[in-house]
């Protein structure tokens, strides 16, 4: 607190939503909500708290030492602020999953929390569209969920040019990690997370990392990581029955996926993603708009995680997508709806003695389902018209005594000025049209 009181600030990294920034947040979740139930994808909810243990070990290092909320309660179990929703929905799958008629298709879209360094894109409390099918182990649920990821891009309005969709397969890192360059637990999780950073990193400074990570083996795996395209990567790695299983799986995803029309897919072998849970497929989206370097979908296989659960293991494939990065997008590219105020009709009073006239009125247009707000400020009628006019209520209606006497209203149509005369029986009907 200052001198001045306490500060108007919200917390660092989180928001306030004003009822236009709350807008905006309805219709992107309106919209993710109703490409998901498109595609037969059923609604699911949790609490924000879980128990810090359901993290540790699954979701990786960075998510769970630097950037969870965990906090003892006055019970001492350690609670954490949910993070991520992958680790709750294959909770509650797992418990009920005796019951539950597979395959599954859920979807939800909580409020996560991370300790992060605020920036473009990236904030502590964001929304996340999870979509996540369990049971279906083939590469035809993999291509299901890129397909309903990228009907969302094209939900919100975005074309094929205006996002790619960039794939890879965990088997092939483990195997060029693990098996081709022989390379032990840690310094292989070390070297998954520089190639992770790849992109952002000046050239010189990348390789820096590698060698000092990999010593002489650099070279193997510089050569794969510049591979300029998928045929050319799989040219520089050895023949393998298991490897040959993981490239076959990339080539029947990126076909299936060019059947069902998406097209904008690109292999990339540096696509590592932060969790250690995915098994397989992995895969991100992003904007093709410089401006928006953040990637706004994110998700893969992870076939194993239910095993955590102590029951048998379940094939797993979904995503994330945020509420920040699609909103940036929309923005930049100017696809966001105007402002609209929940209020039709704005009925504003020249006299107090006119109130229980238009209170009448509000009732009946409110029970004919039309959305009415009713201006009982007692202000001046211009600084009345003048306040429905900012709020963006389409129409108003003036009451004073002549109207009260005649029953003839007259509304007016504020960004046209237009002006209709009608009788009082008739509104509910007017606005109805
Ligand atoms: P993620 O890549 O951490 O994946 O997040 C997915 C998406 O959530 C990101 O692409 C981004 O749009 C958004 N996002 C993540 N962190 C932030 C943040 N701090 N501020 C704003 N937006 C953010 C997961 O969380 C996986 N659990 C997704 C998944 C579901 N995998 C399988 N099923």
């Amino acid at each position: 607190m200052t001198d001045k009181g306490l500060s108007m600030e919200p917390y660092k990294g989180v928001r306030d939503f004003y009822p236009e920034d709350m807008a905006i947040f309805r219709y992107i979740t309106d919209t993710m909500r109703q490409t998901a139930e498109l595609f037969g994808y059923e609604e699911y909810g949790a609490s924000v708290l879980e128990p810090s243990e359901l993290y540790r070990g699954k979701s990786g290092d960075e998510i769970v030492n630097e950037q969870t909320y965990t906090f003892i309660d006055r019970g001492e179990r350690e609670v954490t602020l949910r993070p991520e929703m992958t680790p709750t929905v294959s909770r509650m799958i797992a418990a009920m999953r005796r019951n539950l008629p597979m395959p599954i298709r859920w979807y939800s879209i909580p409020n996560l929390f991370r300790y992060e360094q605020p920036q473009r894109g990236r904030l502590r409390e964001h929304w996340q569209l999870n979509c996540d099918l369990f049971g279906v182990n083939s590469v035809e649920g993999d291509a299901e969920v890129i397909l309903l990821a990228s009907s969302i891009m094209r939900a919100f309005g975005l074309t094929e040019t205006d996002f790619v969709i960039r794939v890879n397969n965990r088997k092939i890192m483990n195997f060029i990690i693990s098996d081709y360059l022989k390379l032990d637990d840690s310094i292989g999780k070390k070297i998954s997370r520089i190639i992770d950073k790849k992109e952002k990193l000046p050239v010189a400074e990348f390789k820096k990392m590698v060698t000092s990570a990999i010593g002489e083996k650099d070279e193997i795996l510089l050569t794969l990581l510049e591979s300029k395209n998928f045929e050319e990567f799989v040219s520089h790695l050895p023949k393998n029955e298991t490897l040959n299983i993981a490239l076959q799986e990339m080539r029947t995803l990126i076909e299936s996926l060019e059947n069902k029309g998406v097209r904008n897919v690109q292999f990339d072998q540096t696509l590592m993603r932060g969790f250690d849970y995915y098994t397989g497929i992995v895969f991100e989206i992003f904007d093709t708009n410089p401006k928006n370097r953040r990637a706004l979908f994110g998700g893969g296989r992870y076939d194993n995680l239910l095993s955590a659960f102590g029951v048998e293991p379940l094939s797993a494939v979904g995503f994330g997508m945020g509420d920040v990065t699609m909103r940036d997008v929309l923005e930049t590219r100017g696809l966001l709806p105007k402002y609209k105020n929940p209020a039709y009709l704005a009925i504003i009073m020249a006299e107090q003695q006119c109130l229980p006239y238009a209170s009448e009125l509000t009732r009946k247009l409110r029970a004919d389902n039309v959305a009415v707000s009713m201006d009982i400020s007692g202000k001046k009628v211009g600084d009345q018209i003048k306040a429905a006019d900012k709020k963006g209520i389409p129409f108003i209606l003036v009451i004073g005594d002549d109207e009260v006497k005649s029953g003839n209203l007259k509304i007016k149509e504020l960004a046209t000025g237009v002006e209709t005369v009608i009788s009082d029986e008739k509104l509910s009907a007017f606005f109805k049209k």
